[in-house]
């Protein structure tokens, strides 16, 4: 699993050009990502969708900037937890899904690196959200199947996740989206994707 991680990452990788603006995600499978855009020494400006990830991706020499000055991206690159054949995804195993989101939706091209294990039939549960601390007992009784997490969203909101039918993704997107206390939700839908590459093998897949 962690060598299609590293091929589909190292494939991304090949496609950012000198001087580009590029989102990263988080995850083990941007991990890879990270090295292989170091190892290339690209004068490029990045944004992090973690901590975690500034903290990898300076710690590599990467240039990485604040994301409230830059109108948009030409690039990000992401994981995925799952990746349905009609491209909605499920997002957020690190609790990021909302910085992704923003960071997905302002690149001109978003690009998913995933291991073959995250190709699915059909998306199933738990779709991760992140919830606002205020209210959280109501919201949650709103939502009716969620969990909470011990765990904080990069922004210091709450992690939780919806264990309740996924059945339509457009609905259950849309309904979350509807729910106060919500601030984001991790199924991202195939308008956002652009391109996905799936590590299979020694090989990469293109999607
Ligand atoms: C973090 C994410 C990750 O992209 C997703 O969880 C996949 O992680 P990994 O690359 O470690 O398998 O959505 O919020």
């Amino acid at each position: 699993v962690d060598a299609e991680k590293r091929v589909a990452a190292e494939a991304a990788a090949a496609l950012v050009e000198d001087g580009m603006t590029v989102g990263l995600g988080t995850g083990s499978t941007v991990e890879h990502l990270l090295a292989a855009l170091s190892a290339r020494k690209l004068r490029i400006r990045c944004v992090a969708t973690s901590m975690q990830t500034e903290r990898a991706a300076l710690g590599l020499g990467l240039r990485v900037e604040p994301f409230e000055a830059l109108e948009r991206l030409d690039l990000a690159i992401d994981g995925a937890d799952q990746i349905a054949p009609d491209r909605w995804l499920v997002k957020g195993g690190g609790g990021a899904h909302t910085r992704e989101k923003i960071v997905a939706a302002a690149a001109d091209r978003f690009v998913v690196i995933a291991s073959s294990d995250k190709l699915v039939d059909e998306l199933r549960p738990p779709i991760p959200l992140e919830l606002l601390r205020f209210g959280l007992a109501a919201t949650l009784r709103a939502l009716g199947h969620a969990g909470l997490r011990d765990e904080q969203s990069p922004d210091g909101n709450l992690i939780a996740d919806y264990h309740g039918a996924i059945g339509d993704p457009a609905s259950l997107a849309a309904w979350l989206s509807s729910t106060p206390g919500v601030v984001e939700h991790g199924l991202f839908p195939p308008v956002l994707v652009d391109e996905i590459l799936v590590g299979s093998g020694p090989g990469v897949e293109r999607r």
